[in-house]
């Protein structure tokens, strides 16, 4: 691969909107741009850098705020934006004094305000969305009218992409009672994208390749995913193993040492990421859904939650079941014994499934997860996609027959082939020479000559 010479004086600052699957793709991207000559500083909170090493792969890691005590995502947004935009300036006039000027400020998405200070202060300014290209072209046709909220129908249409429920859509779209204020926080995001110099989405071409083509043809938008690091993709590499960030501390060996003395194919991974909270009930019939599969499975139950898990369920000491706070999921996933992924379909463990080729069942609980489950299901066709009951829960059967169903038999095969297809086009898209390869090899050779 072709190195740039090493600049100090191109300095590069990334900020992402402080929770962890915001931070694994940035702090991934960021890696990348470290590898290709770039300085790079990310900037986070306080709590966020005490999980991170201060210096991370030649990714340098400052606090920007204290820790942000609020309690809803809501909050987090605003009060992120009120610190970080006043420490901001502050921060890039130190580099600068310092003999490091920042030549370009990439921001996430979510805060289009981190756009309005890098303009300010002439900066290089670019964009990285951290969902899927087509998520993001669902809020754009919102933002421009194109169409119009509430929704009316059962359907709806959208240049890109195949034809949408009303309940495929991000759910901050079709239901907005739930979350009144969310929507018009994740639109701001387009208030200002004009003014930006690049835009990157971490997806590849491949995967989304007719809403790529109709995002780039609003935008220049660019795509630079899978973020994963290499040896993920490639056994043969030996680059750095970790996201290099827990907001949560893994129980790595347990999991590893668990899955070793398992058979290939014979484990179900169960996860729904940092932020999904599942109701008691369903955490009830989810335990006898997996217990009456009658497979293994490795089940990640944050501390927060851990106190709805039933209490006739001994999984821990139990023959078929692992439950932890927390695992290495890129580990995991990449395990031999793992045949199954349930999943609430977060971009990064949808992208991250695909990636490493393991077929999913889909059970999506907010924002975008019910977009990104739709098309693991119809237009990956890389998993199955539980049905809610009247009860506004999955019951257990429903659960069990949706992970026979990808487990066993000629489906299951069927897809895993597919997902395994989508594994080698997203090392495709990484390797030299590679759609997102080339796209970040562009971008870091603009930034070089400016
Ligand atoms: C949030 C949103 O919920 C998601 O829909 C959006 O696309 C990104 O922001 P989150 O819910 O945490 O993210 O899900 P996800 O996007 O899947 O990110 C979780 C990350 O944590 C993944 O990178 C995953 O590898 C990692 N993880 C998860 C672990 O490392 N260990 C675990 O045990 C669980």
């Amino acid at each position: 691969m072709e190195k740039h010479e090493a600049d100090e004086k191109t300095h590069i600052v990334i900020i992402p909107f402080p929770v962890q699957g915001h931070i694994n793709p940035m702090l991934q991207f960021s890696k990348r741009l470290a590898s290709k000559g770039l300085r790079v500083t990310l900037l986070t909170t306080t709590s966020n850098k005490e999980s991170l090493q201060s210096e991370t792969n030649g990714v340098i890691v400052e606090s920007i705020s204290n820790n942000l005590d609020v309690a809803s995502i809501e909050a987090l947004v605003d009060r992120f934006k009120t610190v970080a935009s006043q420490s901001l300036p502050e921060i890039i006039a130190k580099y600068g004094a310092s003999g490091y000027p920042v030549s370009c400020l990439v921001y996430d998405s979510v805060m289009p305000w981190a756009l309005d200070i890098a303009k300010q202060l002439g900066l290089t300014g670019a964009s990285f969305f951290t969902q899927a290209c087509a998520v993001g072209a669902i809020y754009c046709n919102i933002q421009r009218g194109l169409l119009s909220l509430p929704l009316e129908g059962t359907t709806v249409s959208i240049a890109g992409l195949p034809t949408l429920s009303i309940s495929d859509l991000p759910s901050f779209v079709y239901d907005r009672e739930s979350y009144p204020s969310l929507v018009d926080r994740v639109l701001d995001r387009f208030s200002n994208v004009d003014q930006a110099d690049w835009i990157f989405f971490n997806t590849f071409d491949h995967l989304e390749e007719e809403v790529v083509n109709w995002m780039a043809s609003q935008w220049p938008i660019k795509t630079i995913g899978p973020t994963i690091p290499s040896m993920y993709l490639d056994k043969r590499l030996t680059d750095d193993k970790d996201y290099g960030l827990s907001l949560f501390k893994p129980d790595a060996a347990a999991c590893m040492n668990w899955l070793d003395n398992k058979q290939i194919g014979s484990v179900v991974y169960v996860s729904f990421g940092s932020l999904a909270n599942l109701g008691e009930e369903q955490m009830d019939e989810l335990a006898c859904g997996l217990m009456r599969s009658n497979n293994y499975f490795l089940w990640v139950v944050r501390a927060s939650e851990g106190s709805k898990l039933p209490s006739n369920l001994k999984a821990e000491t139990s023959e078929k079941g692992l439950v932890v706070n927390w695992c290495p999921q890129l580990e995991v996933l990449s395990h031999q014994a793992v045949g199954c992924f349930m999943t609430h379909c977060g971009w990064n463990s949808t992208l991250e499934a695909l990636s490493l080729g393991v077929p999913m069942v889909a059970m999506p609980q907010w924002t975008d997860q019910t977009t990104n489950a739709k098309f693991v299901v119809d237009v990956w066709q890389a998993g199955v996609r539980v049905k809610v009951n009247e009860k506004g829960i999955v019951g257990r059967e429903e659960i069990e027959v949706c992970i026979k169903e990808v487990m066993e038999g000629e489906r299951g095969k069927e897809l895993k082939r597919n997902a395994v297809k989508w594994k080698v086009l997203a090392k495709e898209a990484v390797d030299e020479g590679g759609s997102s390869d080339k796209n970040i090899e562009d971008f870091v050779s603009k930034i070089l000559c400016t």
